[in-house]
């Protein structure tokens, strides 16, 4: 349970907000890269702040004040040129260093005083890592952009998906921190909701560790293998707003104190009989929350989570909580963001800042293994497979997934490009599932 001083200190995201400075710290993902090759401008908003992204002709990505530092009008209503990003008001252009480049009525009436020298605007460095977008939107010195292990495989299906959730980004990220909930939420609810009343394998026990970069939550479930590394690893919250699982992470990002951007991203081994996989581009979807009905999707992993996320109010009141032994792990991450809102303030680096590059370009997270690995079996072995064999049916995170990303993900683990495999894989692992 937190005060509500406190929970307002956990949640509040603004610029000069505890919470605020000490997420500011980090680089954040807010975007694929390849949403940018239909429509190179759009809005964001972030921490609190509105900006707009673009990918300039030259290929640099930007992310600026939204409002012209002419007279604010709405630069998501700009055009890309070459080196920038132009105002669609009175043509102003801009930088990604946020320097005015082009005043073009001053440049052609008074070239001689070089005022856009003088003018400048917000801008935020963006660097895309393995399709994904980040941005540090705090002071200098900037440090380096981890790049997490999972980024540099190869010869696999990437894929991202977002969605928009209305509630605050830290009660979706406790969730991160809550084992428990597997046994409920995705075992037991999902088999209710199927119309079955068999209940999941229990938890007997949880251990909660902080590592570097996170903290990693442990379990043992009955008839659980004996060192099973969901036990020996476990799954880990990763510092300071993402879920870590090994071959997915999960990003809760903070658009302001009320909403939180999902976006998640997907890395799948083809079977081991399959060419590997070269993708140009990672592509990235849209998973929707509402139904036709207005009620919240409840069919997949990540939705499910959703469900639980928004209905804990647009911010959680933790003054009205009541905390159980289930909660350890949640309640030694809050400790931590406290102290770490402190060291921001005393001018110290917080938990997991890298400031060296060699540790930076390519960062071992240990990760749970569940034997077969999907690379270890063929093509035929993974339509045998319960778990496998799902993913050909469907993505089991996330709802309303693409036919066009279906479809290629298929191809990628070598069973398209016949489309009409896809309702017959179903027919076929049906009675296996
Ligand atoms: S408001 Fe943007 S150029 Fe004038
Ligand atoms: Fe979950």
């Amino acid at each position: 349970m937190l005060t509500t001083e406190q929970n307002k200190m956990i949640t509040q995201v603004g610029a000069g907000t505890p919470m605020g400075e000490l997420l500011r710290r980090y680089w954040i993902p807010f975007a694929g890269a390849s949403e940018f090759d239909d429509k190179p401008v759009r809005a964001v908003r972030l921490l609190g702040e509105d900006l707009v992204a673009y990918r300039a002709g030259n290929g640099t990505f930007g992310l600026l004040n939204r409002h012209c530092p002419h007279r604010r009008a709405d630069l998501s209503y700009g055009f890309v040129e070459d080196c920038g990003l132009r105002c669609n008001y009175h043509g102003w252009m801009m930088d990604e260093a946020g320097h005015v480049i082009e005043m073009p009525y001053d440049d052609t009436a008074n070239p001689a005083q070089n005022l856009k020298a003088k003018a400048s605007t917000k801008a935020y460095p963006v660097k895309e890592v393995a399709g994904l977008l980040f941005t540090y939107m705090g002071p200098a010195p900037v440090p380096e952009l981890p790049v997490w292990a999972p980024f540099t495989w190869t010869g696999g299906f990437r894929q991202i998906v977002k969605s928009d959730i209305p509630c605050n980004w830290f009660q979706c990220q406790e969730n991160s921190c809550d084992p428990v909930h597997f046994e409920w939420m995705h075992d037991n609810w999902s088999a209710r909701l199927e119309g079955r009343s068999d209940n999941a394998t229990k938890h007997l026990q949880l251990d909660f560790v902080e590592t570097d970069y996170g903290h990693a939550y442990r379990r043992i479930r009955e008839g659980q293998a004996e060192g099973s590394t969901l036990w020996t690893v476990g799954r880990l919250a990763l510092w300071p707003l993402a879920f870590y699982l090994g071959e997915h992470f999960e990003w809760r990002v903070p658009v302001d104190d009320e909403n939180t951007l999902s976006i998640a991203w997907f890395f799948e081994s083809a079977p081991k009989d399959v060419a590997p996989v070269v993708q140009e581009k990672v592509p990235v979807w849209i998973s929707p929350i509402v139904d036709a009905d207005g009620r919240w999707i409840t069919t997949h992993v990540i939705n499910q989570d959703i469900v639980a996320w928004v209905g804990q109010g647009r911010i959680a009141d933790r003054s009205q909580e009541f905390l159980a032994a289930s909660d350890r792990g949640i309640v030694m991450m809050r400790r931590r963001y406290f102290e770490d809102m402190k060291r921001v303030e005393q001018g110290l680096d917080p938990k997991g800042v890298i400031r060296d590059p060699q540790v930076a370009r390519c960062v071992p997270l240990d990760r749970v293994l569940l034997p077969p690995l999907p690379g270890d079996l063929t093509r035929e072995q993974w339509k045998k497979h319960p778990g496998l064999s799902r993913k050909l049916i469907d993505h089991r995170h996330c709802a309303g997934q693409p036919a066009k990303v279906r479809q290629d993900y298929l191809r990628a683990m070598g069973f398209g490009p016949d489309l009409s495999l896809l309702p017959n894989v179903g027919r076929e692992l049906q009675p296996q599932d």
